[in-house]
């Protein structure tokens, strides 16, 4: 990964330097500054740029090059992150392995921090390079030449916090790639053991546990909606269970949907579009990714992460609906449908960790319904608790850095739609409506009861439009949410203090 640098003095020998500007304002109380440094009058540089979000000026002072870059008024975390994201991605052939970032032209002192954790994000998600099995060789982006190096310009009363806040964004959007490269791996490229490697490297890497139970140890620990949903597979399933910071007091639980090809199994799926289902294991990625990166910040908390790993399809020994499953819980599923797949391996996923962990914090992540794309598009994952307080945090993180969350009821009477004749459940209510919630009143069965559970349905946000892309591709949603959240957990102890509750 690209070095930085952090001082207070722009060094003469930068390719480029990019200025940020947030909107008129910040650009009026730098004009006198910029004037002087470059020998353009005030009057042309405002002409020209007014620091509207994504606009850009050149100016050539001497030997040097600065690109103005404007983030408009209160740029939020996304805002800013997006616009240098687009920057690396789309003026690639201008930026230089030698980038100088400067803030010297800027008094706004608030919040920078997060200003340069979106800026090194958005630079380094935008080097990332789809094309991962094209066989002719690619250029490589300049700031992922082997001496690249990006030179923040700050105040020196800013530095101590800014070099965290630097390093800190570097560790999160590193983990955001290889999750990214995961989601949109082929699915013939990541089989449920190889996204078990995947955890095993990841967690000798950065310090944490990860344990593999195969195909023998998941029949033998009972996970039995997990080995259903594989019985049409050619690959063995793989469960996960990775483990960081036992030392401490406090313990989150994370479960992530590792379905890694959704055909749909005998519910097959209509062709079109079938291919995207390759990222059915977004959950999954995103919490062994939240994981790895808290590892790597070594925050002081306790972390689960569960992951039941198959594919979905369809064989002479798959499932079939009107087949009734067991599971780890001990209750029984009635199949209605065998495309609803993926609340069954996470009702084990839930069970399991449940059971052997105890969490104060459990929450699951799955691209878990189409009702959830057809409900917020691309725009939001859906957000499912009993908690207050959880729903609060989560809302605010997710706004703040443009993953966001939006919260669905899930009143008792949608229970009632998955009643089952014949055994304790049924994996779908057989009706076209209410799809994401009664989805979730399913997973919710497998709780417990525990106060503090959430499930995020991020169907729609785990895999989307991108400028990298010509299909649809990962995104990378939920690591830094989820890690955000652990850390304010973890300074404010808002969710495992409070009992805020709603009926
Ligand atoms: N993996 C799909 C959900 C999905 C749909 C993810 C679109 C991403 C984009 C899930 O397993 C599924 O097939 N859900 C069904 C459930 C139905 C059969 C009850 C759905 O939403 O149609
Ligand atoms: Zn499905
Ligand atoms: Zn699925």
């Amino acid at each position: 990964m690209v070095s930085y640098t952090v001082s207070h003095q722009l060094s003469s020998d930068l390719g480029l330097v990019i200025v940020p500007i947030a909107g008129a304002k910040a650009l009026e109380s730098a004009l006198n500054l910029l004037e002087s440094e470059s020998g353009v009058s005030r009057d042309f540089i405002s002409k020209d740029f007014s620091g509207e979000k994504g606009s850009h000026l050149v100016l050539y002072a001497g030997k040097r090059r600065l690109m103005l870059l404007g983030l408009g008024e209160n740029p939020s975390f996304a805002t800013t992150l997006r616009v240098f994201r687009q920057v690396a991605h789309k003026m690639k052939k201008r930026l230089s392995p030698n980038l100088g970032i400067s803030f010297l032209y800027q008094n706004e002192v608030e919040g920078f921090e997060e200003t340069l954790n979106a800026v090194i994000s958005g630079l380094l998600l935008g080097t990332y390079q789809i094309g991962r099995y094209k066989t002719e060789e690619k250029e490589t982006h300049p700031l992922l030449e082997d001496n690249a190096s990006i030179h923040f310009v700050l105040e020196p009363e800013w530095h101590q916090n800014g070099e965290k806040a630097i390093a800190e964004g570097l560790a999160t959007v590193e983990t955001q790639l290889r999750i990214i490269d995961l989601v949109n791996a082929p699915s013939n490229k990541k089989t449920p053991q190889a996204i078990a490697n995947w955890a095993l490297e990841s967690s000798e890497r950065y310090g944490y546990k990860a344990r593999v139970f195969d195909k023998p140890m998941i029949e033998d620990k009972g996970l039995h909606a997990l080995l259903a949903v594989n019985r049409g597979s050619e690959f063995p399933p793989r469960f996960v269970m990775a483990e960081y910071g036992a030392e401490y007091e406090h313990t989150i639980g994370l479960v992530g949907k590792g379905v890694t090809f959704d055909s749909g199994g005998l519910s097959l799926k209509p062709s079109a579009n079938m291919h995207y289902m390759k990222s059915d294991m977004g959950g999954a990625a995103a919490v062994l990714g939240t994981i790895e990166l808290v590892a790597k910040l070594k925050l002081p908390i306790h972390l689960v992460v569960a992951v039941p790993l198959t594919d979905n399809s369809i064989g002479s020994m798959a499932i079939k609906p009107s087949d009734v499953i067991d599971s780890y819980s001990g209750k029984s599923i009635e199949i209605i449908d065998t495309d609803a797949e993926g609340r069954l391996i996470l009702a084990d996923g839930l069970s399991y960790v449940l059971k052997n962990y105890k969490p104060e914090i459990l929450i699951d992540l799955a691209t878990l319904t189409g009702s959830t794309v057809r409900t917020f598009g691309y725009q939001a994952a859906g957000l499912f608790t009993n908690h207050d307080v959880l729903a609060k945090q989560l809302n605010d993180i997710g706004e703040e850095i443009g993953e966001r969350v939006w919260r669905l009821p899930i009143w008792e009477e949608y229970l009632d739609d998955m009643k089952s004749d014949v055994a304790d459940i049924k994996n779908f209510s057989g009706r076209p409506i209410a799809g994401a919630i009664t989805a979730a009143k399913f997973l919710e069965f497998f709780t417990e009861s525990h106060p503090a559970w959430a499930h995020l349905d991020i169907a729609g946000v785990a895999f989307g439009d991108s400028e990298f892309s010509i299909q649809k591709s990962a995104t990378g949603y939920g690591v830094r949410l989820l890690t955000q959240f652990i850390q304010k957990e973890i300074e404010v102890k808002s969710v495992t203090s409070s009992a805020s509750m709603q009926g």
